[in-house]
């Protein structure tokens, strides 16, 4: 039990490790305390083994220590609260300290130094850091809370994109596997049926709705692609990226160019997605916004990363004032880019000026057993 435990003295309680040799300097720490108006409790610590056995047995305020002692010393002290608790309080009281040590102390992490000779500013400076170490802590606090938001809301976000994904390849199939094929059986049996009518009204109208069957159908199987082309699933990105730019190219229409390598290592469902869903956001931005000539689409490899690079000729836009209108929820194409990349374990880049086009540059790291290969 400690001394106080045992004799509560007056005054604001202070929970003190003193780390010191001589039992004289010990009684004028406890005084200048008391004279400063707390009530101190404290354990005695002259070794390493003593200090650690203190620092378990309870909860402390504030460390004061000497700086040289016969068989420790205060920076060796100074390191072993430091990984205990990085915010206790740690004052170095000395009776020689010159002022490149005391320097050198408090680059090593002491928050104050006092000459034992004059303890006055003792008080002051415990108030001084018991307030400090108060607030050291109640950042840290907030930035491990910030940190578990973040990551709770990253695999929130993962998630939402993997159902989203999910649901789309359903969708696409159910449309093209189910209702694709009875529209094709209504098409057939129409088509049949007008051939073997006799009444020439009734294959008019036979005609007429197996050829509106055959627009749906068509309309299906566009609807189905759109929402996710199976070539992402079976053939990989750059033929995914292929069919992307026929489905978007037209007659008069900006040229669309896609330079991709003709062997592209798997990348592995999360990243192969990102890219796929970037350059297809890219590229529709290009054709909506930018009034461009040409959009270009590259695909490299570049030692352990994997590029996207989507061009265009068109206007430009102010990028930092369009990620500011984005916040307010107005548009979601830039931000879902972004976070798809940031989720895959890339980086985007968003280059442009008015007036100058626009580049967007995805950087995303290979799988490990792809950087053996490349
Ligand atoms: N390639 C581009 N050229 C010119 N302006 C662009 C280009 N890409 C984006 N922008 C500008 O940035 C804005 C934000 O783009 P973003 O893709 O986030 O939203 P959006 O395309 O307007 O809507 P959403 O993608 O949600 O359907 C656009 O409204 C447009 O003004
Ligand atoms: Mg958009």
């Amino acid at each position: 039990m400690t001394e106080a435990a045992k004799h509560p003295p007056a005054g604001r309680p202070l929970r003190a490790i003193i780390v010191e040799d001589t039992p004289d300097d010990i009684a004028l720490l406890l005084l200048a305390l008391r004279r400063a108006g707390y009530a101190t409790d404290h354990a005695h610590a002259q070794t390493a083994e003593e200090l650690d056995a203190a620092l378990r047995t309870g909860q402390w305020d504030v460390v004061l220590a000497d700086y040289s002692l016969p068989d420790f010393s205060g920076l060796l002290a100074l390191a072993q609260v430091g990984a205990y608790d990085p915010d206790m309080p740690f004052i170095i009281v000395s009776g020689n300290i010159g002022e490149d040590v005391a320097v050198a102390a408090m680059k090593a992490g002491a928050h104050d130094y006092l000459i034992k000779g004059n303890l006055t500013r003792l008080g002051a400076a415990v108030e001084r850091e018991l307030r400090e170490a108060e607030m050291r802590r109640a950042r840290r606090r907030d930035e491990e809370a910030l940190r578990h938001a973040r990551l709770r809301l990253q695999a929130l976000s993962n998630r939402m994109l993997e159902m989203q994904e999910a649901e789309r390849r359903h969708i696409a199939r159910e449309l093209h596997d189910e209702i694709g094929q009875s529209l094709t059986a209504i098409k057939l049996n129409l088509e049949a049926l007008a051939l073997r009518s006799a009444d020439e009204a009734a294959r008019r109208l036979a005609d007429e709705i197996a050829g509106v069957a055959g627009e749906v159908l068509e309309q299906v199987r566009r609807l189905s692609l759109d929402l996710r082309p199976p070539q992402l699933d079976d053939l990989g990105l750059s033929a995914a990226l292929h069919w992307l730019v026929k489905r978007h190219t037209r007659e008069g229409g900006p040229a669309i160019v896609l330079e991709a390598p003709q062997e592209l290592p798997r990348l592995g469902a999360q990243a192969e997605t990102a890219c796929f869903r970037v350059a297809q956001e890219a590229l529709t931005n290009a054709l909506r916004h930018a009034g461009a000539t040409q959009v270009r689409i590259e695909l490299k490899l570049e030692e352990d990363m994997f590029c996207l690079d989507v061009g265009d000729d068109g206007r430009g836009f102010d990028v930092a004032a369009a990620r500011a209108r984005a916040l307010l929820g107005t548009s979601l194409g830039l931000v879902g880019m972004n976070e798809r990349v940031a989720l895959a374990g890339g980086e985007m880049g968003i280059a442009s000026h008015a007036g100058s086009g626009t580049r967007l540059s995805v950087r995303l790291p290979l799988p490990v057993a792809e950087l053996k290969a490349v």
